[in-house]
This record gives C-alpha cells, sequence and structure tokens, in this order.
C-alpha cells in the first residue's frame, strides 16, 4: 500500500442532520490515526455542515456540473461546492454514468471544472460483470480512464486520485481476488505512467471500492498498488468506517 492509505467514505443519497455525529465521531477517531487520510463524501445537504463540523478529515462532494454557472435547474456548480467546503469532488461514478448517462466525455469536462474551482479529483472506474466475464475487463478500464481523464489535469500527483470500482462488486457483497485488483491497478499505473510520466504517476493513490467492510479491508488493501479504499454502505456508521480506517493503519505485509 501507498506511504500514506486514503479511506474516503461516499455517503451517496443517504444522511440528514442527525448523521452529523457519525462525521464527528469519524473526526475524533482520525485524530488519533494520522497514518492515515480520512475523508467523507456527503451529500450536497450536509456538505457544508460535514465541512463545519469536522477539523481533522477531509470533505468532498459526489458530483459538480462541468459549467460555470447559469440555468440548469436542481444542478450545482464546481464552485458552489468548493464554497461549501469541498476539497475534493468524486468524478464518474458507475452510479452517476448509469443512471445519469454520465459519458467519458462529461466526466472529463466535470474534471476540468473541479480543477478550476482548486478541488482534487477522485476519477471512479470499473467494468461490468459481463465485460470481466468478456475477459475485457482491463481492456475497458483502461480506456475508460483515458477517456474520462480531464484535458488540464497537469500535475496528477497533486489532484488526482483514481478509484477502481468494478460495477458488480459495489453493494452486492461480491469482491475481485486480491490478484484481479493487483492486476487492474497495475493497469491503471501502467496508463498514468505513460500519460503523465513515472515521478507524477507513481504519487497517485488508487483506491479500491465495492464492499469493503471492516472485515476484508485488510485483505483487500494488501493487493498490490492499493493505496485505500472508496467505501459506500460501510462508511455509513463511525464504526464500520472506523473498523476498515484502523485495517488501513495496521496493514497486513503482503
Ligand atoms: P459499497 O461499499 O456500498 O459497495 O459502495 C462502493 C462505492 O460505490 C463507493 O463509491
Amino acid at each position: 500500500m501507498a506511504a500514506r492509505p486514503y479511506i474516503v467514505g461516499n455517503w451517496k443519497m443517504n444522511g440528514t442532520r442527525a448523521m452529523l455525529s457519525q462525521a464527528r465521531a469519524i473526526d475524533r477517531a482520525a485524530q488519533n490515526m494520522m497514518k492515515v487520510e480520512v475523508a467523507l463524501a456527503p451529500p450536497f445537504t450536509l456538505l457544508h455542515a460535514v465541512h463545519r463540523e469536522v477539523e481533522q478529515i477531509g470533505v468532498g462532494a459526489q458530483d459538480c456540473h462541468p459549467g460555470a454557472d447559469g440555468a440548469c435547474t436542481g444542478d450545482v456548480s464546481a464552485t458552489m461546492v468548493a464554497d461549501a467546503g469541498a476539497k475534493f469532488v468524486i468524478i464518474g461514478h458507475s452510479e452517476r454514468r448509469r443512471d445519469h448517462g454520465e459519458s467519458d466525455e462529461l466526466v472529463a469536462r466535470k474534471g476540468v471544472a473541479a480543477l478550476q474551482a482548486g478541488m482534487r479529483l477522485i476519477l471512479c472506474v470499473g467494468e461490468t460483470e459481463e465485460t470481466r466475464d468478456d475477459g475485457q475487463a482491463e481492456a475497458f478500464v483502461t480506456a475508460q480512464l483515458k477517456a474520462s481523464l480531464p484535458a488540464t489535469l497537469e500535475s496528477p500527483a497533486e489532484s488526482l486520485t483514481v478509484a477502481y470500482e468494478p460495477v458488480w462488486a459495489i453493494g452486492t457483497g461480491r469482491t475481485p481476488t486480491v490478484e484481479d485488483i493487483g492486476a487492474m491497478h497495475g493497469a491503471i499505473r501502467a496508463v498514468l505512467v505513460d500519460l503523465y510520466g513515472a515521478e507524477e504517476a507513481t504519487q497517485v493513490r488508487i483506491l479500491y471500492g465495492g464492499s469493503v467492510n471492516a472485515d476484508n479491508a485488510r485483505e483487500l488493501l494488501s493487493a498490490k498498488e492499493v493505496g485505500g479504499a472508496l467505501v459506500g454502505g460501510a462508511s455509513l456508521t463511525a464504526e464500520s468506517f472506523l473498523g476498515i480506517v484502523v485495517a488501513a493503519a495496521e496493514p497486513v505485509e503482503s
């Protein structure tokens, strides 16, 4: 695992102000586990409240619109989420690609907007089960990555995290083998080295996401080239999320 593992909770469409106590508890515990970088991506409605509630952990948004402002009812711009306290934005999550028809090209434009607003990116990629069964997973994910990277990204070491989230592993309790994760992360790293050079690319953390929990985190985080985890369901309570943070703080040697 990379020098400082990065554990990010994606709350998805979950959480009202009642959940602020969970964010507080996660933040307090993270203050005693400085070996791990911890962050939360709450829904837009809680972004500013979580930002005000925490001292140590990072806070980010789950999406942003590619435009600056204007007549886009219901949308939220990168400048707005940055103003609410977001330091990063998740782009290209498979649920947005699936439910909102987001193309690689749109994801890349969202990345441009987020960088312009001074935020870091967590760019998600991942194959469906059908694509994996066809033996096309690496070809698909590497092509998706190349097409989703924002054209204006100059320093990936500073601004980019990639999250490999196989669609079939999200919320299903199923996970790839440690070998399969290592192979995919190696392929992602090779793309980054090719595009940005080894010095920049080796500093980019590549997270694994999909059914990570406190019981399997230690093993999943031991896979080659895994720099942390993007966690959905298990990030919704401080207890289960902190189990993953503890696992990241004390990795097994692979
Ligand atoms: P789960 O951890 O619930 O499988 O979700 C993973 C995910 O999509 C995080 O972005």
